[in-house]
This record gives structure tokens, C-alpha cells and sequence, in this order.
């Protein structure tokens, strides 16, 4: 098995609001996009393909290692993604697609990914449990009813798949729909998607207080 990552970075961060694209800001000193990168590659990734904004390549290329192959991204994620599908090497055979904006994803979840495709596989999401009380609300702001939480997962990057099965669905999703992440993308062309345990550690830095969650943990994972 030959696995390939492609890491979509090149969003720009507006929820976060700092002052350069996300997959750029620093946590403890380096990227976001580098952690993310690094995270991949000790997890058992041969090769991977970061999508960026345009304009911000040379940035990236600062920051990243050679080995990395820099594209540009699109206007929205799945745009995104379609861009560095293109830019996969040959020989890849399984195909990881993770955010930038999930740094500190451990080595274990990509691993875990990865067996599950060896496996056989033909898609595979990291997913945790809703720990929260979940509600349907009414227009009027009321509660609707309440979500039986026991079935409910959220779902984590990287998600995994096999090359020609993920390269497949996006070639038949219509240009311009837009989904959230790759596994929508998959079901939409029917194919089943296996689950295996995600990590806190993989949270998704969207706002501010993501970001200092994010540099508690490497200090206290430092100290
Ligand atoms: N992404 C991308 N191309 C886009 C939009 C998003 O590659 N056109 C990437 C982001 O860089 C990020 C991942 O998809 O790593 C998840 O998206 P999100 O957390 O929403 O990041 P942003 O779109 O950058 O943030 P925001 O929605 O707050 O602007
Ligand atoms: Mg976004």
C-alpha cells in the first residue's frame, strides 16, 4: 500500500480572524499546516500534497518540507480538495484527505486510518462521541426535541480512502456542489464508510479559543 495525503489549507481563516491565512498562523512557533504535515508523515504518509491560496505559495513553500508538493487551492474546500486529487503521485494507491486547521491530529489516528484501509476498507472516518446534550431547535429559537445522542459521532480529518474510489466520486459530483468533507462526498456515490476511534488531541481550530486550547496542550505535552 502506497499512501498519499492531501491537506487542504488553503482557507483563509475568517471564523479565527488573525492576520494571515489559517493553515499560516503559528502554534508554539511553527504552522499550523506544518504541524498538520508532520503529524501525517510520522503516522506512516509516504507523500503528501498541501493546497493553498494562490497567492500565499511561496509562504508555504517556506515552511514546508521539499518533499511537499505545494498546489492551488479553490474557492471552497471541495474545490480545494478536487485541485490536489489531481496532483497525487502515481503510485499512490490510498489516499488521506486532512485539514490544515487540525494541527495536533496524533500519529495514531492517521496509523488507525491507515490499518483500516489495509483492511479492505474502501473509505474510513475518525469520528468521537457527542458528549453534549443535542437538540433539534424550532424557528423560534425553542426546542424542537431533543437528539438521541447514543448513534451520534463527530466526525474527524484525516478521512481515508481508496485512490480510485474517492478519485471516482468527486469526478461524479456536479461542479459546484459544495459538501463539508470527503466521506459526503463518497456516500453521495454510494459507498460505505467505516469509523474508527478519533482524538480530542484532532480538534478542529475554528475560533480563537481553539487556538490557545491548542498551544495548552503542547505546553503541557512539552513539560
Ligand atoms: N479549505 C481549503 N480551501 C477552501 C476553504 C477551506 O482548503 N477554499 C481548508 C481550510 O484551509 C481548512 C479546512 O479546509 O484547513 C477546513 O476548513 P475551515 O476550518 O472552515 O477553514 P477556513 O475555511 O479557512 O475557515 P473559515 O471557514 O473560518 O473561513
Ligand atoms: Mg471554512
Amino acid at each position: 500500500m502506497h499512501a498519499a495525503a492531501i491537506v487542504a489549507a488553503a482557507g483563509s481563516g475568517s471564523r479565527l480572524g488573525a492576520d494571515r491565512p489559517k493553515a499560516l498562523v503559528l502554534l508554539a512557533g511553527r504552522p499550523l499546516v506544518a504541524w498538520a504535515v508532520e503529524g501525517l508523515l510520522v503516522g506512516g504518509v509516504a507523500d503528501v500534497v498541501v493546497t493553498v491560496p494562490a497567492i500565499e505559495r511561496a509562504a508555504f513553500a517556506a515552511v514546508l518540507p521539499s518533499t511537499v508538493r505545494i498546489v492551488d487551492g479553490g474557492d471552497t474546500r471541495t474545490a480545494s480538495v478536487r485541485a490536489g486529487l489531481a496532483a497525487l503521485p502515481r503510485e499512490a494507491d490510498v489516499v488521506l484527505v486532512h485539514d490544515a486547521a487540525r494541527p495536533l491530529t496524533p500519529p495514531d489516528v492517521v496509523a488507525r486510518v491507515l490499518g483500516a484501509l489495509t483492511a479492505g476498507a474502501q473509505a474510513v472516518v475518525p469520528v468521537l462521541p457527542v458528549v453534549d446534550t443535542t437538540i433539534l431547535v424550532a424557528d423560534d429559537g425553542t426546542i424542537a426535541e431533543a437528539v438521541p445522542r447514543a448513534p451520534l459521532r463527530r466526525v474527524q480529518t484525516p478521512q481515508g480512502f481508496d485512490r480510485g474510489t474517492l478519485a471516482a466520486a468527486y469526478a461524479a459530483l456536479p461542479v459546484g456542489t459544495e459538501l463539508t468533507d470527503d466521506a459526503a462526498v463518497v456516500r453521495a456515490a454510494g459507498v460505505p464508510v467505516v469509523t474508527v476511534p478519533g482524538d480530542e488531541r484532532s480538534a478542529k481550530v475554528t475560533v480563537p479559543h481553539d487556538l490557545t486550547l491548542a498551544e495548552l496542550a503542547v505546553t503541557l505535552d512539552g513539560s
